[in-house]
């Protein structure tokens, strides 16, 4: 229900994570295919398994985040290791930078040493997000036409 209404905050903004681009008028089916991602039996070609968790306050869905187990040769070059989204009416009160920190602790938890994440350059509450989490900008691609920015945080 509530993550009905999630939905329709973000309006036509581009969904992050890519789990909320699933048909989500189900929410039951939407879990197990999120988790047949997470636990290997039905991840998509070309993606590799990734755990989503939901961040909540009481029965409110206030954000979402995606954290990749490992690295393809495409993610690594424009992707990264984490994908992650605060409801539209939640944000600016540093659950943003919460959320990262928290996708960071469980991608040590998977094993993870050093996280690559990438942002549109233009995404400037993304990229100051990322730097107060550590990152430190390690280069800058040209992904389409769309500028990305690329960080590494060390987990270990
Ligand atoms: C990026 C996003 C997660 C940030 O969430 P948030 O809860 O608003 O961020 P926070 O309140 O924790 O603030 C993080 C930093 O961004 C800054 N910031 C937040 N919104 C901003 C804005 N609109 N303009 C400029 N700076 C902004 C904050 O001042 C803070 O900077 P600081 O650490 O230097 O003080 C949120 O804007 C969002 O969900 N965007 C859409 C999805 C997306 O872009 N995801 C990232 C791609 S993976």
């Amino acid at each position: 229900m509530t993550l009905i209404s999630y939905i329709a905050e973000l309006g036509s903004e581009e969904r992050y994570p890519f789990p909320l681009d699933f048909d989500h008028r189900d929410f039951e089916a939407m879990l197990a295919r999120i988790e047949g991602i997470r636990d290997g039996t039905k991840v998509p070609d070309g993606f590799v398994q990734s755990s989503t968790f939901w961040m909540v306050a009481g029965d409110v869905i206030i954000g979402c985040t995606n954290i990749r187990h490992r690295l393809n040769a495409q993610i690594e070059h424009c992707g990264g290791h984490i994908g992650l989204s605060i409801r539209p009416s939640f944000r600016r009160q540093g659950l943003g930078i919460k959320l990262l920190q928290l996708s960071l602790e469980q991608g040590r938890k998977l094993g993870i040493q050093t996280a690559h994440i990438h942002c549109h350059t233009q995404n400037v509450a993304s990229r100051a997000m990322i730097e107060t989490c550590g990152g430190v900008f390690h280069s800058e691609i040209n992904d389409n036409g769309s500028l990305v920015s690329r960080y590494l945080i060390e987990l270990t």
